[in-house]
């Protein structure tokens, strides 16, 4: 794992943006996968703004959705669809068939993890997984005491998941489980990025880079991948032992 510090959001987005356009410059058809949240927003701004300015077609990839909030509909502007669907889907004029989400209003969310699995396997590995981090050190929906060997899989969310999700809704939101890609995913993967920032993310990013190794804090499973880059902005590094 490499740790990235950067001046500030804008650099750390601009630079994930660019990692997206590099490789679907050189394997047009990759696969992606990546988070919802408030962290990537600016970087998929800045992936429409440079797929439209350096005409970069986005169209061959395959994008996976890192997870979903069990229960909530597509049109709820909450949910990671919606968020995909407004920041990345309707710009690039993506097609139904080349995005791969949880459908979390499944009546099978058992068969939706195993769909998405086999999605992955079938088409390769993922090329590129770019995650965010959760106050409780989550990664997708990968909760503290999860397995590092999971696949898809659905989850009880965490108290602080639950409080710390409802930022995303208008009116409150029952908010349980969640159906998420697991660790094995991440671990498989030929890039991630774990990107963070401002001050509130400078304790999650200590442990994430500094702490122990443990499935009690998931984002720690970063430091096992050799291809694993940490991109932060100078506040989210502001607790760490020694900036590299
Ligand atoms: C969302 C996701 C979550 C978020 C994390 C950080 O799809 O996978 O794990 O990445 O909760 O959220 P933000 O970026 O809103 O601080």
């Amino acid at each position: 794992m490499q740790l990235k510090i950067y001046k500030d959001h804008g650099s750390s987005s601009d630079a994930a943006a660019s990692e997206i356009i590099e490789l679907v410059k050189n394997k047009p058809n990759a696969i992606l996968c990546m988070a919802s949240g408030e962290t990537p927003r600016l970087t998929c701004k800045l992936l429409v703004e440079k797929a439209i300015a350096q005409k970069v077609d986005l169209r061959h990839i395959t994008f996976i959705g890192l997870d979903e909030w069990v229960g909530i509909p597509p049109e709820n502007d909450g949910s990671c669809y919606h968020f995909f669907h407004t920041e990345i889907f309707k710009p690039l004029n993506f097609s139904a068939d080349q995005v791969h989400l949880f459908d979390a209003l499944s009546g099978n969310l058992e068969e939706e993890c195993l769909k998405m699995d086999a999605t992955i396997f079938e088409k390769g590995t993922i090329d590129l997984m770019i995650v965010g981090i959760g106050m409780n050190g989550h990664i997708g929906f990968n909760e503290p005491g999860v397995s590092f060997n999971n696949y898809s899989h659905v989850i009880d969310l965490d108290e602080i998941t639950i409080s710390g999700g409802q930022k995303y809704f208008k009116t409150p939101a029952t908010l349980k489980r969640g159906i998420t890609i697991g660790l094995k995913h991440l671990q498989e993967s030929k890039k991630v990025l774990l990107m963070a920032n401002g001050t509130k993310k400078a304790g999650v990013i200590k442990k994430t880079v500094q702490g122990e190794i443990t499935n009690e804090f998931p984002a720690s499973i970063m430091q096992t991948h050799t291809n694993g880059f940490v991109m932060i902005d100078e506040e989210a590094a502001t607790l760490l032992d020694h900036k590299k």
